[in-house]
């Protein structure tokens, strides 16, 4: 059975159809990566999902749950955690105090309990911090561990950014295009860590992502998108050779040279 399973989404802003009638299934542990020109509804479908906006029509199963009408610390408390198109972290705080935020939905305790020092309180915070502590060693975030985010270089936000999510020990974590603003070096250190993460927490992601070459080497399934509808959806090496994919998402006629010449890993 699918952990999430999106079914008939539609959006439109005034006269702007977002998503027009999306569809697609994520089974747990894995990767769909979801591409499309800009404006084509990837990050509306995120939004969609995680409770920022209410579709008009369709619906958003998690392992059970309908998600719409959910608030998005509900959503959060599902285990459903995000990053960011444009980095959202509070800046002026250290990388830990970042990460231990991300874990406060997890706390069990309540209010009242947690207001008197009990043996579970520091059990839970202890435990708070061991996980965040090894989040920081997962992602090499050490020697940023006390330093102020607004002083790190962008991507080592978009990496604390991650870390963040992590924090949250999701099930299922959505990554809006966490490979922007970086050099080959850069691109490829993360994808070695996502799959680092798929392996350490078993986790299940949809990440939007327009460099295919990244798509390719991560993915094991892409939703190509336009204009709000599905063109395609399956394994990368058909969805890069589909004809409409190669007009829309890379402005190029569907032909065989064409073809040859998007890039395969
Ligand atoms: N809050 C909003 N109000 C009005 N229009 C919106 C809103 N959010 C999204 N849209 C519109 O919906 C369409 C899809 O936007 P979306 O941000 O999902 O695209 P995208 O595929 O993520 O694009 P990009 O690659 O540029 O990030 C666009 O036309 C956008 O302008
Ligand atoms: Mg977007």
């Amino acid at each position: 059975m699918a952990q999430l399973e999106v079914k008939n989404l539609s959006l439109s802003f005034g006269g702007i159809q977002a998503l027009a009638g999306v569809s697609f299934t994520l089974s747990k542990g894995e990767l769909l990566s979801i591409i499309g020109p800009n404006g084509a509804g990837k990050t509306t479908v995120f939004n969609c999902v995680n409770g920022i906006y209410k579709p008009d029509q369709g619906s958003i199963c998690f392992r059970g749950h309908e998600l719409i009408g959910k608030k998005p610390d509900k959503v959060a408390k599902l285990g459903i955690a995000r990053t960011f198109q444009n980095i959202e972290l509070f800046a002026q705080m250290t990388t830990l105090d970042n990460l231990l935020l991300g874990r406060h939905l997890r706390v069990k305790t309540g209010l009242f309990s947690g207001l008197i020092f009990t043996a579970r309180v520091m059990r839970e915070e202890i435990e708070h911090r061991r996980r965040v502590e090894e989040i920081l060693d997962l992602l090499d975030l050490q020697f940023a561990r006390d330093q102020l985010v607004a002083g790190l270089p962008y991507g080592i936000q978009k990496m604390v950014e991650l870390g963040r999510a992590l924090a949250l020990e999701p099930d299922l974590l959505l990554l809006d295009e966490p490979f922007a603003g970086m050099n080959a070096e850069e691109k490829l250190d993360l994808v070695f860590r996502i799959s680092d993460i798929r392996a350490e927490f078993g986790v299940s992601i949809l990440l939007i992502e327009h460099d295919m070459h990244t798509v390719m080497s991560i993915s094991d399934r892409v939703l190509a998108l336009c204009e709000g509808r599905e063109i395609t959806c399956g394994p990368p090496d058909q969805v890069q050779r589909h004809p409409e994919v190669l007009r829309a998402y890379l402005g190029a006629e569907p032909n065989q040279e064409r073809a040859a010449d998007v890039p395969t890993t």
